[in-house]
C-alpha cells in the first residue's frame, strides 16, 4: 500500500492546494485552530520543537512555523517534500524537511521533539493495525519525556457505518474560473476503500479533470487510543470541531516515561 500511497501523493503534490477554496485562508485557519492547542500541550509559551511526520505540502507545518516555532517536517511523499520546501522558501520560512516514512523516522535526525503531529488523515494510509502500532511507537520514540502527540483522523466511527460512496461536490471558483472538486470511495470491506479524488476544472483552454486514487484504512477512535496507549503515550483524550475548531477528530496525548 506504501508505494500507491506514495505515487497518488507525488502526482497530486503539485495541485493539492486545488482541494482548498484558497489554501492560504486555510493554512492560517488551521494554525490558529491547532497553534494554540499544541502550546497548550506544552504548557509553556515559546519557541516549540514541532515533527511533522506527514508534511505533505506543508498545509500545517507552513502554518505552525508561521507562529515561530520550529518545525520539522517529513512525509513518504518526495515530491510533496520538494514542494513544502518550496512553499517555505517562498514565505521566508525555515523548515527541516526529510522524506520518510512514518513507521521508520530514523530518517529524520532529531530526537527530543517538544511535539509530533500527523494530521488531515495520514494516520488511516497504514495497511492495518501492526503498521498503526509501528507508526505510534516511532512518533513516541521522537518526543522528549512529556512531549505532546497530536493527530487528526476522519470521524470513522460514523463512517464504518454509513459508508458513504460520494465526499462532494464542492464548486469552487478562483480568479474568475470555476473548479469542482468530488471524491468516489469503493469500500473493498468493512474498514477499507479506494478513494478516488476528482479535481475538474476550467482552464484557458477548456475544462480538464485530474483523477487520483488511493486506499485508506478506516481506524476507530478505540482502535487508535489503545495503540497509542500500548506505544507508551498517557493521557489520550479526543476532542471533536466543535471544540476545537479543526474539521476532523483530534487525538491528543503525552508521551510518558519509558
Ligand atoms: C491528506 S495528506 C495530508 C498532508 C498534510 N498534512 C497536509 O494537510 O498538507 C496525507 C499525507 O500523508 C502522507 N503519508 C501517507 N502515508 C505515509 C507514511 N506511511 N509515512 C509518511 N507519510 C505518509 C502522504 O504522502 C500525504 O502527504
Amino acid at each position: 500500500m506504501a508505494e500507491e500511497v506514495e505515487r497518488c501523493y507525488d502526482h497530486l503534490a503539485g495541485h493539492f492546494h486545488l482541494i482548498f477554496e484558497d489554501w492560504e485562508a486555510s493554512m492560517a485557519r488551521q494554525a490558529a485552530a491547532l497553534g494554540p492547542i499544541v502550546e497548550r500541550g506544552c504548557g509553556e509559551l515559546r519557541v516549540l520543537r514541532i515533527l511533522d511526520c506527514a508534511c505533505g505540502i506543508g498545509t500545517q507545518a507552513l502554518g505552525l512555523a508561521k507562529r515561530g516555532h520550529r518545525i520539522t517536517g517529513c512525509d513518504l511523499s518526495s515530491a510533496a517534500v520538494a514542494r513544502a520546501g518550496s512553499e517555505a522558501r517562498q514565505r521566508g520560512l525555515d523548515l527541516r524537511l526529510f522524506v520518510a516514512d512514518m513507521r521508520d523516522l530514523s530518517a529524520v535526525p532529531e530526537d527530543d521533539f517538544d511535539a509530533v503531529v500527523c494530521l488531515d488523515n495520514a494516520l488511516p494510509h497504514l495497511d492495518g493495525h501492526e503498521q498503526l502500532i509501528q507508526a505510534a511507537t516511532q512518533m513516541r520514540r521522537k518526543l522528549r519525556p512529556g512531549g505532546f502527540f497530536m493527530a487528526s483522523i476522519r470521524d470513522y466511527d460514523r463512517l464504518v457505518q454509513e459508508k458513504p460512496v460520494v465526499h462532494g461536490p464542492a464548486f469552487l471558483r478562483d480568479q474568475g474560473r470555476r473548479r469542482i472538486v468530488h471524491q468516489v470511495w469503493d469500500w473493498i470491506d468493512d474498514r477499507r476503500y479506494t478513494f478516488h479524488l476528482y479535481i475538474t476544472r476550467q482552464t484557458p483552454d477548456g475544462w480538464e479533470s485530474l483523477h487520483f486514487a488511493s486506499t485508506y484504512r478506516a481506524i476507530l477512535r478505540d482502535e487508535l487510543t489503545s495503540v497509542l496507549e500500548g506505544a507508551g503515550f498517557i493521557h489520550v483524550r479526543w476532542m471533536v470541531p466543535a471544540e476545537s475548531g479543526f474539521y476532523q477528530p483530534l487525538v491528543l496525548a503525552e508521551a510518558g516515561k519509558e
